[in-house]
């Protein structure tokens, strides 16, 4: 599948569209019933909340200032901040661009999982994918945050997320 774009169950997305499926499923691999509340960071469209709430059953909010979610899926316009991550059991930033801090910094307070796509990390220098992950993880290393490194079955470069875990 090309990563210019492509369809989702009659919706269209930049990249490849499989990724909502293959993270929401991951997302209950890895934690199961163990939480509820999930926040949605940079959500778009809402495609990936819409997949965690019908087929998981969690209650998962969209906050995206575009405010272009679609019909049905719980969504906010404003901002992300990480002073209310400790509400959620989950904080997820797939692709979230300048939300990537907000997200990662959401790890010390609740579980996250961040799936970054470009440098909003650090604009004082050029990070590549690789780079990025290592700058975060050298950011989660310093906090003493407990997380693994995973690649995600979907079309890469940009399948590649750090999996937090938070003792609450
Ligand atoms: C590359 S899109 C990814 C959207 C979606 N997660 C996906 O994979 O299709 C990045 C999104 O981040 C949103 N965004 C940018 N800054 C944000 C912020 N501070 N808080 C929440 N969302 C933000 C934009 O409005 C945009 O919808």
């Amino acid at each position: 599948m090309s990563t210019k774009g492509g369809k989702y169950k009659g919706h269209k997305f930049h990249g490849d569209p499989q990724r909502f499926e293959v993270v929401a499923d991951f997302v209950f691999d890895t934690f199961g019933r163990n939480i509820e509340y999930i926040a949605d960071v940079a959500g778009g469209r809402g495609m990936l909340s819409r997949i965690l709430n019908k087929k998981y059953n969690y209650k998962s909010t969209v906050f995206d200032p575009r405010g272009y979610t679609l019909v049905g899926v719980d969504s906010r316009t404003d901002e992300f901040k990480p002073e209310d991550a400790s509400y959620y059991d989950l904080v997820i930033g797939l692709h979230p661009d300048e939300a990537t801090r907000p997200v990662a910094e959401s790890a010390l307070a609740t579980n996250t999982l961040v799936i970054p796509c470009c440098n909003f990390w650090d604009q004082t220098k050029k990070l590549g994918r690789d780079a990025l992950i290592e700058e975060i993880s050298k950011y989660y290393d310093e906090n003493g945050i407990r997380y693994k490194k995973v690649e995600l079955d979907f079309e890469g470069p940009k399948n590649i997320g750090l999996v937090s875990f938070h003792q609450k």
